[in-house]
């Protein structure tokens, strides 16, 4: 845990004094921070202390064009921006993790305080960018990096810095929740909803961060740093996508009254020796439709948080886009500038805790399984018992007549990840088993 101390205390310039401003990165979220910079240049001055000064613009390509910007402000040299005497506070909105690392680096080494919207920098490189700001005594802050116009960051850092954090879970990605609500809503498929989704400015060019679930588990490492106190990157979630999804699973899914969502747990979990751990998972998963993130539609995010003080807490919202991204940008670049003006900085990383990394076989869960089967005698009893022999209690099962076959919906109490993989191990060794259709988790039964 940082502490401020006499090296890197902040007097701040003073009040009335301007802070000067490189914007890296001048796409979707850019081009919003540096309009509403401008449109709202007074309000800012106010609420700062001290006007704020853009000193530089950073940029892949210079000759591209860029209306009603000051051409003196393009630069394709980040580097030299970030290290100008003038520049106080850096706001680094280019995404990817290499580049961006080491020009926030140096940025913070030269004590300049940096605000970043990129998840996967501060997933994979959030000790040692937290680390350079505490030796020089900036700030570093990340609100938008999760769930973009959701205030989630700061409410875990700061509001519930007095509670105890038990679980945090969400939508957090808007591409996914977008193709899974429309599969949901019109039947159709995977690859039909992620053209649409594409078509209509959700989904990148490559998607793959999205609908494999890694910009969610970049987001949930983030969560579960901040809500238990303890360093989680992204190699530490386990991560499964959408991409497997059919409209059959979708249609199994509303004939159990559920919808499939892509979620994001974040948990405090006790293993069975009595050892506290962290559980960070994202994969997608039915739940009851009565479940308060079932009602999340097209591209909005929405998070989940038990406390133990608090109790439970909901915020709901844009999770993308260049405003509602730039709302989050700007809400830390005026709390780190009115440390620049007024002195002292914000709290910095707080990861006493340490807590292990629980093992994903541990997890426990419910679990929709959809088999096709003989349908003859004793095949029920022979599916039951596999589950029995792995320590499975099972809380429904449906058939449906299948030509040739049978299909059976099974839906289990909680079990071990561990349990259940090897439970489908040994169902689909059974003569029986025609093939295992599908297996999807279940959150939220207890709703
Ligand atoms: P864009 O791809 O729209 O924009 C990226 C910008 O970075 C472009 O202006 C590009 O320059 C510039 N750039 C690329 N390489 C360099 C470089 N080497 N030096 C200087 N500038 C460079 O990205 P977004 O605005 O969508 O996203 C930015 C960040 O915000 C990402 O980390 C993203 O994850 C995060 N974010 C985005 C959200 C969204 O909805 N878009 C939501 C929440 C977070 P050029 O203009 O010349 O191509
Ligand atoms: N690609 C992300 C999403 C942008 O779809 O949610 C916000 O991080």
């Amino acid at each position: 845990m940082s502490a401020n101390n006499e090296t890197t205390f902040n007097p701040g310039k003073g009040e009335g004094q301007s802070v000067g401003v490189a914007i890296l990165g001048l796409g979707t979220v850019g081009t919003q921070v540096l309009r509403l910079l401008g449109e709202k240049a007074e309000d800012f001055e106010r609420r700062i202390g001290g006007p704020i000064e853009v000193k530089g613009v950073a940029v892949s390509d210079k000759t591209k064009p860029r209306p009603g910007i000051d051409p003196e402000l393009i630069t394709d040299d980040a580097y030299s921006l970030v290290e100008r005497d003038d520049v106080d506070l850096v706001v680094e909105v280019i995404g990817g993790i290499d580049y961006p690392r080491r020009v926030v680096l140096a940025a913070l080494r030269a004590g300049k305080s940096v605000v970043t919207a990129n998840k996967a920098l501060v997933a994979a490189h959030g000790a040692e960018l937290s680390d350079a700001a505490d030796s020089s005594g900036a700030d570093l802050f990340f609100e938008a990096a999760v769930a973009a116009a959701i205030p989630i960051v700061g409410p875990l850092r700061r509001s519930l810095a007095g509670d105890t954090v038990n679980k945090v879970v969400g939508i957090v990605n808007g591409t996914t929740n977008f193709i899974l609500d429309a599969m949901d809503s019109t039947g159709a498929d995977y690859g039909e909803m992620l053209a649409e989704a594409t078509r209509l400015g959700y989904a990148e060019a490559d998607p793959t961060a999205d609908v494999e679930g890694h910009d969610a588990a970049s987001k949930a490492a983030i969560l579960s740093s901040l809500a238990f106190h303890t360093r989680v990157t992204a190699d530490d979630v386990h991560c499964e996508g959408i991409s497997s999804i059919t409209a059959e699973d979708i249609a199994a899914a509303q004939a159990a009254d559920c919808t499939i969502k892509l979620l994001a747990t974040c948990e405090r979990v006790t293993d069975e020796s009595g050892k506290e751990g962290v559980s960070a998972r994202v994969y997608p998963a039915l739940i009851p439709r009565r479940h308060p993130l079932a009602t999340v539609r097209e591209s909005f995010n929405a998070v989940f948080i038990e406390a133990e003080a608090a109790g439970s807490l909901m915020l709901y919202g844009n999770g993308a886009g260049g405003n509602p991204t730039a709302s989050a940008v700007l809400g830390d670049v005026v709390a780190a500038a009115r440390n620049i003006v007024h002195g002292g900085r914000a709290p910095g990383d707080s990861t006493y805790a340490n807590l292990p990394i629980l093992d994903f076989g541990d997890v426990r869960t419910r679990y929709h399984i959809d088999l096709h089967v003989d349908d003859r005698l004793g095949v029920l009893a022979d599916i039951a018992q596999t589950f029995a022999d792995h320590h499975i209690s099972l809380r429904t099962v449906r058939q449906e007549g299948a030509n040739p076959g049978a299909r059976l919906v099974i839906i289990t109490h909680s079990a071990k990840e561990s349990e259940l993989a090897a439970t489908v191990d040994a169902l689909s060794k059974l003569d029986a088993i025609l093939e295992v259709n599908s297996v999807i988790r279940i959150e939220g039964m207890d709703v």
